[in-house]
């Protein structure tokens, strides 16, 4: 090999290194599309000339060959623990005052951040390479997807963390898949015939443990780091300064991280994201209260489940009381018929609420829920209304129980409900409800 083309291969790998990081992390990119490829053209076939040269950290290897079997099992440096919830203020405040009594002090600072809703994995990074990432598994023990998670161009394959002092380091992050591509990938999973994901969070799980990294990589993945499981190298002073110098190393850290000097502040940031979420274009499961420093952490330690110097915190869904009017079936528009209950109309968190989805059958036989019933309601965050229960009133006749219709309600086509599926569906391609529905989405 000539010097030429062995300086020009490390050239092209850290420039092509800069550009990830601009365009995946920063999200300014620095060049064209066209450039960027035109460089990766050039990689490549440097590196076709030279296929000894071709490491496992080159922008060239994060599309893997054939599939895998399966995974491996990576066992976790430290345990990754799950978080204790509290649902309002009065819960979080006690876990201040736990914290508080476990310290020794009144005076504790904090770290909010935003609690990302989507799936837990570990990177392993040794002597500035990233050499294997795991999912949380039970927590103790998980899989190995180190080829899926190279697929994600803001998980950067080298980071300069040796020259800051450190020998290893195990960084916790969040993959999710925002809502916009989360739309645009069912769109095309219904076009192709395939059945669309849940929610983000299935399509990101469903993305990270495929056997096949390149659909993976086909896939819109995306991930924010929060913490650091183990590290072989100086320890930080607090919870801020190791989120800096994740970002510093150019691993991807949510913006939205504030530190709150006292208990005000954090009921700040939670009035705050309660309408702001709904602004954001990827879920959140809501909040982390994290005390800052490091060595409160320490102090506090974990239980065997949860650590005691964090919790996450849920906005309680608000409920409200109404009567079930009717209950009548919706064609969707790929036939799926779901039952929902009209209310009469309720004020309850910001809106006038007159409809609420039974899911499905299953869902109003476990509900016991009929025509005429008191129900209470709830809506949170972003969530459609939904009965949660019926106030049974003692020694009033209810109305019978409600039954699925044997046809659709629409074209009186005969209605299916596939073995092992919840959901009836209308079979006629042709039924004006579904044509209507789809022309509707499209
Ligand atoms: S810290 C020991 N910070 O929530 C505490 N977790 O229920 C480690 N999560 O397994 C977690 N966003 O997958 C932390 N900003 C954040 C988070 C976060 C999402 C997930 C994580 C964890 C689960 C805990």
């Amino acid at each position: 090999m000539s010097d030429k083309d062995r300086k020009k291969i490390e050239q092209l790998r850290k420039d092509l290194q800069q550009h990830d990081h601009s365009y995946y992390v920063l999200d300014n990119p620095k060049v064209t599309d066209r450039e960027y490829d035109r460089l990766m053209e050039q990689l490549k076939e440097l590196e076709a000339k030279y296929p000894e040269w071709i490491t496992p950290d080159s922008p060239t290897q994060r599309v893997g060959g054939a599939p895998a079997e399966g995974f491996d099992s990576v066992v976790h440096k430290a345990p990754m623990l799950s978080l204790d919830n509290t649902y309002n203020v009065e819960e979080l405040r006690d876990f201040h005052n736990r914290v508080v009594k476990n310290l020794g002090t009144e005076d504790v600072e904090y770290v909010v951040e935003l609690k990302i809703d989507g799936l837990g994995v570990s990177l392993f990074y040794e002597d500035d390479k990233f050499v294997r990432g795991a999912t949380r598994g039970d927590g103790k023990t998980g899989e190995d997807i180190t080829a899926n998670l190279k697929t994600i161009r803001s998980i950067p394959l080298t980071i300069p963390m040796q020259k800051a002092g450190y020998k290893s380091m195990e960084v916790r992050g969040e993959v999710y898949m925002n809502r916009k591509g989360f739309g645009k990938l069912n769109q095309q999973r219904e076009k192709d015939g395939e059945a669309p994901f849940a929610n983000p969070r299935n399509a990101a799980a469903g993305s990270l443990r495929l056997l096949d990294s390149r659909i993976t990589a086909s896939r819109p993945l995306d991930i924010w780091v929060y913490n650091i499981g183990h590290l072989q190298g100086p320890e930080f002073q607090d919870q801020i300064a190791m989120l800096e110098s994740l970002k510093q190393f150019g691993l991807r850290t949510n913006p939205n991280t504030r530190r709150c000097q006292s208990f005000g502040d954090i009921q700040k940031m939670i009035d705050e994201w309660q309408e702001k979420q709904a602004t954001l274009d990827y879920d959140v499961d809501v909040l982390v209260i994290k005390v800052n420093s490091i060595a409160a952490q320490n102090k506090l330690g974990s239980t065997n489940k949860h650590p005691r110097w964090a919790a996450a915190f849920k906005y309680e869904a608000e409920e409200a009381e109404t009567v079930v009017e009717d209950i009548r079936v919706q064609v969707g528009r790929t036939g799926s018929i779901t039952p929902v209950a009209e209310l009469t109309p309720v004020f309850v968190s910001g809106s006038t609420v007159s409809r609420a989805t039974l899911h499905n059958e299953d869902e109003i036989a476990r509900l016991d829920v009929r025509v005429g019933d008191k129900v209470i309601i709830i809506k949170a965050g972003e969530i459609i209304p939904k009965v949660v229960r019926v106030l049974k009133e003692k020694g009033k006749k209810r109305k019978p129980p409600f039954k699925m219709p044997k046809t659709c309600p629409e074209c009186d086509s005969i209605i299916e409900r596939p073995e092992g599926e919840a959901v009836w569906r209308c079979v006629n391609a042709t039924c004006p409800a579904q044509l209507k529905e789809r022309l509707l989405h499209f």
